[in-house]
């Protein structure tokens, strides 16, 4: 094994030597910036979070993270096995903007590896799906993400989401359209060329289809790409064991006409032989007719993961973090990764301009509107938060689950109030989005306070509950809905957005301003299922404020 090591280390370096090359996207192919076209040969780089498994968390998500590019000691030693494997690409799903990232990053540009950065984080950094909107916080998250990595040159894509649609649960799909929007626009605002990328769960050809089309598409029907993604990933795992290679006819099928880049961003089942997969499926997708469809794929996982389909990881490290060893899986995927070599058609010039085409229709098996939803308004937010009569107020650094549960709560009495939470709900289906739904979710909670407050007689009493409101003496006295209307004057407005002051931090509170109201505050309240809250809560939200609010008008 070392002498493999050491060659395929050498020859990593030698024909990267210099600066690695921008990668870019021409129609539905990547080249580097000498016309050569470039496939995706990678693997995933992510150390497993803690996983709280329970009813409520069917896909096992992490509530927690380790940023695997900020670990300078773990990069330097998973570098040589990187090298080993041949790659020249990794994927990390969840990176902390707050910290330093030069040590990695400029370890592995050297060695001629990019990196496709998720802009998601676990539980509330992540556009949920039961509850979907594209606000403050997130967008301001991604963007400080965007930012923080701006300075390398080796980042090949951002994702905006990973498996945000599920089949019959495609109404996020909106929201996640308007975030390849938004980061698109910001990326060209900062003269980046990164691309932009999504990350989809493989399903039945009703629903994928639809998907990557509708990710792809011109809302507006004049063959604008602005709305459309550069990338699109499809975690596949029908590859099982030593598998014919008609394996993927009928993706390929699916795929033949797309019009932006797509490739397999996860591959490898652990079905048929559980800790020796013998990686064939390498050969098939990156040889034709593979290679006139997809730019190549990302193996899962380099880390340890487990998940109820098996146990992924290529390598285990020692307990003191010093040691890699690799498995059968590592050895294996070696072999047929140091068998692939790249064609290098279409080339770049003959390649053809991506065309936007309509969006798909809506039916049974997809029900996401063709109207996005605003660009999130950071500074509109703050004027609306400033100006609300009862305030959402916490000393908790994880109020992230209560402010979800008082949403809820503070609705319901909204409703019996003959208020509605409507302005502050919105629907992936209808295209309705109400002129709050952009704001992060602490704003939310105390606008639908302040409405309750107010319906009530602006009573001290109607601003408690149970001690999580304060009536803000500096409020206007316009109402809470008269100050949405004069805070967010256009609440569909789409613009470039840019970076927020109370983006840079993880946690940066507004500076001059009621201590809640910070752009980056909040929860996307449906998240608290995923902590293995309560069940009932994240389905009366998935239910929606307009059909909760229609009951309440009805009491
Ligand atoms: C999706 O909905 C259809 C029709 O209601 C149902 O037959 C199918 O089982 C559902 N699929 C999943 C994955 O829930
Ligand atoms: C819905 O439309 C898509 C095309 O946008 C199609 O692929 C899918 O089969 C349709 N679903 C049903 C249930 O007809
Ligand atoms: C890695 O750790 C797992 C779980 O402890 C163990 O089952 C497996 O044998 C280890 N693999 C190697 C190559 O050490
Ligand atoms: C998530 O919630 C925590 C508090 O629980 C907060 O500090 C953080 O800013 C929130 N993140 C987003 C993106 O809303
Ligand atoms: C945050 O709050 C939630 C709900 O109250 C709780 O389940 C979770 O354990 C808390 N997390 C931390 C890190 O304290
Ligand atoms: C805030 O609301 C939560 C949930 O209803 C409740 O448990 C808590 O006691 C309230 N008060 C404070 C100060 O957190």
């Amino acid at each position: 094994m070392i002498p493999v090591y050491v060659t395929t280390a050498f020859l990593a370096l030698a024909t990267t030597a210099g600066a690695i090359s921008r990668v870019t996207r021409t129609g539905r192919y990547l080249y580097t910036d000498d016309g050569t076209r470039f496939f995706i040969k990678g693997v995933a780089y992510q150390p497993e979070g803690l996983v709280v498994a329970s009813s409520a968390n069917a896909f096992n998500e992490p509530s927690t993270f380790t940023d695997p590019l900020a670990d300078a000691a773990g990069c330097t030693r998973d570098l040589p096995f990187l090298q080993q494997l041949g790659i020249n690409t990794i994927r990390a799903y969840s990176v902390d903007s707050s910290l330093n990232h030069d040590s990695c990053m400029n370890a592995f540009s050297a060695a001629g590896i990019y990196t496709i950065i998720d802009l998601a984080l676990p539980l509330n950094g992540s556009i949920d799906r039961d509850s979907p909107a594209w606000s403050t916080n997130i967008q301001d998250q991604y963007l400080a993400t965007v930012s923080a990595f701006s300075k390398y040159d080796n980042v090949l894509a951002y994702n905006v989401g990973n498996e945000v649609m599920l089949v019959n649960s495609t109404a996020p799909a909106p929201f996640v359209k308007a975030a390849a929007r938004d980061i698109k626009a910001y990326l060209t605002s900062i003269s980046s060329s990164a691309l932009v990328g999504y990350a989809a769960i493989d399903g039945p050809a009703d629903f994928l289809d639809p998907l990557a089309n509708y990710l792809s598409c011109d809302p507006s029907g004049s063959n604008s790409g602005s709305s459309a993604i550069d990338l699109f990933g499809l975690n596949n795992y029908e590859w099982c064991g030593d598998a014919p290679s008609t394996t993927y006819d009928g993706v390929n099928s699916e795929f033949a006409g797309y019009n932006v880049a797509a490739y397999f961003s996860e591959f490898g089942s652990e079905t048929c032989n559980p800790g020796v997969r013998v990686w064939t499926e390498t050969g098939t997708l990156f040889a034709s007719p593979m290679t006139d469809i997809w730019s190549g794929g990302l193996a899962f996982s380099y880390f340890p993961a487990s998940s109820s389909a098996g146990q992924f990881g290529m390598i285990n490290i020692s307990s003191d973090g010093t040691t890699v060893t690799p498995n059968e899986d590592f050895n294996n995927l070696v072999t047929q990764y140091s068998k692939i070599s790249f064609v290098n058609s279409p080339s770049q010039s003959s390649a053809t301009a991506s065309s936007f085409p309509a969006c798909p229709t809506l039916n049974s098996s997809w029900a996401a509107s063709n109207s996005l939803p605003p660009t999130p308004n950071d500074a509109a937010c703050l004027c609306l938060e400033d100006a609300m009569s009862c305030q959402f107020h916490t000393s908790s650094s994880n109020f992230s689950a209560l402010v979800g549960t008082l949403i809820d709560t503070a609705c319901s009495l909204l409703g019996s109030s003959g208020g509605t939470c409507d302005d502050i709900g919105s629907s992936g289906t209808t295209g309705v989005y109400g002129r709050v739904s952009m704001c992060d979710p602490v704003t939310k909670l105390s606008y639908v306070f302040s409405q309750y407050f107010e319906l009530n007689g602006r009573q001290a009493s109607a601003c408690s509950f149970d001690g999580n409101g304060t009536v803000n003496a500096n409020a206007p006295s316009e109402t809470a809905v008269a100050a949405a209307t004069s805070c967010i004057p256009s609440p569909s407005a789409v613009f470039t957005p840019s970076l927020s002051a109370t983006a840079t931090g993880q946690s940066g509170s507004s500076s001059g301003s009621s201590d809640s109201g910070s752009g980056s505050s909040g929860s996307a309240s449906g998240a608290v299922s995923m902590i293995g809250g309560n069940v009932l809560f994240s389905v009366g939200l998935m239910a929606g404020f307009t059909v909760a609010s229609a009951v309440w008008t009805l009491s």
